[in-house]
Parts: structure tokens; C-alpha cells; sequence
């Protein structure tokens, strides 16, 4: 009851940030922030490990590859990232130590398969920070670009103004500060940061905290989302994702040479809730997603799913019930300036210019209510449904909504009205447990 089937979860415990995602020599690594003991988040945060040697058809779950076990990060390995080259896949986190000495460190191992690691060699530490940095610096984005090493860093000033810090080196033990990344009036501290090219714009995303709620804008309780990169700074901050469940996203390049995002479909701190705590575990990752940019410089996304998991394309006519087994693949047919797609007791709802993911039937979101996102004419409309979870994918993904919702039955009845849809059922994506 409950397992999704198409996105990475736990098979116990607790999950948060994607960490340390690569490909490296036919294999594809998705590390993540980990508690497996504790299907709330309480205790202290590893990096647990999947794998797929077939193209995300398919995945392996190995088990712990990060634990505490050195002073500096005594109270949790906090989150981070990985470079793969010539064999080996460079993991930079943060060493988190609370109490009375809280500090944050910055840690660099290797390993070859994911699963043993080298010493842990500790590569920054207050010293290296900036004065104005509080002891909120984490989440190293790590990089190569023109023969240099780069890394942008999260951080919280004394002045409880959120930025990034960014770092070179030639060595990955040894880095040299280089510049902070921000803007005025946003938030108190900005974690996870990330920097890439897509189509040779330079982009940098961050997950600000402290942002003002609005109507149609930075709606949860902490945002995620991306600036561009100029010559003078960042600007024109644009969220990722609109829906409840959407955070802490991280980037790597696959073996086609394209941008792929992978994001937490959790959120901290939230008024809802995940029923699936009571049977031991909580939270997943998103579909992995590849961006690339609208004509006006928008970032889009679009779900990447092994084509091999895919059942036939079915048409599925307007205001007739179709029962159907999770996951799916739904595409719109829309004809008009009214749609409206019902799965179980959820509703996403186009009524001029805004596209509307209503949670509130039947405590269907366990406490989500809805949320709305002005997307101006829908051109197209795609959602991903697995068990226990909806994506939103509007006009070719620059628009993006992701929730997790409750449905009480394996099967979902799914009827539209302003149109029909084309629906293809997704196979379970095997995912072997080494640990069980
Ligand atoms: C984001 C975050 C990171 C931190 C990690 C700890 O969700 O707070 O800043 O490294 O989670 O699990």
C-alpha cells in the first residue's frame, strides 16, 4: 500500500535531498540524504545509494555509503554532490556538528563504486569562510570547467541575508574563495546551490527560506528555484516547481550529454503530511527531468522514463470513467479554454489562464489544500501519475506542479471533461534491496 512504483523511495526510513548524482562508466548513481532508522527525519542524516546499469529501468538500492563517524560530521553528513572523472566519483558534503561548537564542514572522499569510500579528508572549516558567513554554510555543488575546479556553497550572513559563496581550485583538497552570489531582500539563508549552462545561459539555482508567501508565487513553506547568471550578478529568480512537494533540487549531465534535474518531492516543516510515516517510511525523488530552455529563456523540464516501462497509448474520450492501475502517463487533449482532469478525489483544473491542483476532496492530500499557477494559454498538459503522487508538466514543462497525494485503492478512476486524453500505463520499475 503506498509504494510508489516509478520514483525513487526508501524501503525504511526517512529520505530528503537528492545527493551526489552522476554517471560514471555505464552506471548511474543517485545518492541521497538518509535516515534510515527514523521515518520522521530525527537522528542523524547519511548518504544512502541507488544504482542502474540499465538506463533507470531498473535500480539497486546498496545501502549506507556516508555515515558519521569522524568529529567533524558527528551530527549528520549533510547534503552534497559528486564529480565523476577517470573512473572515480569525487563526493563533496558538509559535516554538520550542533551544540555548543556547531560548525559546518566541507568533505571530500572517493569512491569507485558507490559503495566503499576512501579516508574522509576535511576541506574547509570556518576559517575559510568569509567573516559575514554564519556557521549556515553547506550542500557543496561541485564542478569542472575550463580545467578548474569549481564549488558554490549555501549560506546564511550575521546579517541573516540567505547567499552563495563560490570557490576555485586545481586541486580538490585545496580551494580558494572566489565570490558570494546574491540578491537584496531574499530570504535568510539559501541552501543547496547549483550552477550550469543549458544552451550556453548560465543559470544558478538555490532554495532560498524567509521568502514572502503570495498568491501565485513561493507558496511553500521554503522555494527552490533558479536565477540567471550575468556578467554583473544573479537575477530574475524564477521557482522550479509549483506544487506542494517540490525541494533541495540537484543537476548532473547523462551519458547523452543532457542536463538532468532530480529534486526531493518532499518539503520540511509543511501543515500536510505523508500517511506512509506510520508504516515506516517517507518521502521519494522526483522523475528525473531534463531542462532545456523555452524560446524566451525559460528553463522547461521534461520527465525522463525508460522508454521499455512504457504499455500502448490508449485514447481515452472526455466525461468517461476510466479505471485505471498507477503509474501513468496522461496527456491532455485539450480543445478549448476550460479542462478539468480528475484522478481519484484529485483535481487539476484549467479556468482562464491558471492551472489548479486542488488536494482538498476527501483529505485526498493529507492536509494539502490547493495551489495555483498562472501559466497564460495552456498549449499542452502532462501529468505523471505513480501511487502516491502527481507531476504536472504544462506547456512543454515550463510550468511545473508535484505533489504527493493519497489515494485508498491500487486502482484510480480518471475522467475528464473540455476534452479526452491519451493515457499510457507504466511498468514497476524493479528496485532491488541489498540491505533486505
Ligand atoms: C535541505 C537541507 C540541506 C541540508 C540537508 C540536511 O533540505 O536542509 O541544506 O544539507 O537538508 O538533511
Amino acid at each position: 500500500m503506498f509504494r510508489q512504483k516509478i520514483h525513487l523511495e526508501p524501503g525504511k526510513g526517512w529520505l530528503n535531498d537528492p545527493n551526489g548524482l552522476c554517471y560514471l562508466d555505464g552506471k548511474y548513481h543517485v545518492f541521497f540524504q538518509y535516515t534510515p532508522e527514523d521515518a520522521q527525519g530525527d537522528g542523524l542524516r547519511c548518504w544512502g545509494h541507488f544504482e542502474s546499469t540499465d538506463n533507470a529501468k531498473s535500480w539497486t538500492f546498496t545501502g549506507i555509503t556516508i555515515k558519521p563517524d569522524i568529529p567533524e560530521d558527528r551530527d549528520g553528513v549533510f547534503s552534497g554532490s559528486a564529480v565523476a572523472c577517470d573512473g572515480l566519483m569525487h563526493l563533496f558534503y558538509t559535516g554538520n556538528v550542533s551544540g555548543a561548537d556547531r560548525a559546518s564542514y566541507q568533505i571530500h572522499v572517493t569512491t569507485r563504486d558507490g559503495i566503499t569510500i576512501s579516508d574522509k579528508r576535511v576541506i574547509m572549516s570556518q576559517n575559510d569562510y568569509p567573516d559575514y558567513c554564519t556557521r549556515d554554510v553547506r550542500d557543496p555543488k561541485v564542478w569542472i570547467e575550463d580545467g578548474k575546479w569549481k564549488m558554490v556553497l549555501g549560506a546564511r550572513t550575521g546579517n541573516n541575508k540567505g547567499c552563495v559563496i563560490m570557490y576555485e581550485a586545481d586541486d580538490p583538497d585545496d580551494w580558494h574563495f572566489v565570490k558570494q552570489l546574491t540578491v537584496d531582500n531574499f530570504g535568510y539563508m539559501w541552501e543547496c546551490p547549483d550552477i550550469f549552462n543549458i544552451d550556453g545561459k548560465r543559470f544558478m539555482s538555490a532554495c532560498p527560506q524567509g521568502l514572502k508567501h503570495e498568491e501565485y508565487r513561493n507558496q511553500n513553506v521554503y522555494s527552490s528555484g533558479y536565477f540567471r547568471v550575468t556578467d554583473e550578478g544573479i537575477e530574475d529568480f524564477e521557482e522550479y516547481d509549483l506544487g506542494f512537494d517540490f525541494y533541495a533540487p540537484q543537476t548532473f549531465v547523462n551519458e547523452y550529454d543532457e542536463r538532468i534535474l532530480i529534486g526531493w518531492m518532499g518539503m520540511c516543516d509543511t501543515y500536510y503530511s505523508n500517511p506512509t510515516y506510520k508504516l515506516g517510511w517517507q518521502h521519494c525523488l522526483t522523475i528525473p527531468r531534463k531542462l532545456s530552455l523555452t524560446e524566451d529563456g525559460h528553463i522547461r523540464q521534461w520527465p525522463v522514463i525508460n522508454h521499455d516501462l512504457y504499455g500502448k497509448l490508449e485514447e481515452n474520450p472526455e466525461n468517461r470513467v476510466r479505471d485505471t492501475e498507477l503509474p501513468c502517463d496522461i496527456v491532455a487533449m485539450l480543445n478549448g479554454n476550460d479542462y478539468e482532469i480528475k484522478i481519484d478525489d484529485a483535481a487539476i483544473r484549467y479556468i482562464d489562464g491558471v492551472l489548479y491542483l486542488d488536494l482538498t476532496r476527501r483529505d485526498i492530500g493529507t492536509g494539502r489544500d490547493a495551489r495555483a499557477a498562472k501559466v497564460g494559454e495552456l498549449k499542452d498538459l502532462r501529468i505523471i501519475i505513480d501511487r502516491t503522487s502527481i507531476e504536472i508538466f504544462a506547456n512543454g514543462g515550463r510550468y511545473v506542479m508535484s505533489s504527493r497525494f493519497y489515494p485508498s485503492k491500487e486502482q484510480v478512476g480518471i475522467v475528464s471533461r473540455g476534452g479526452g486524453f491519451l493515457i499510457r500505463q507504466i511498468d514497476k520499475m524493479e528496485v532491488r534491496d541489498l540491505e533486505q
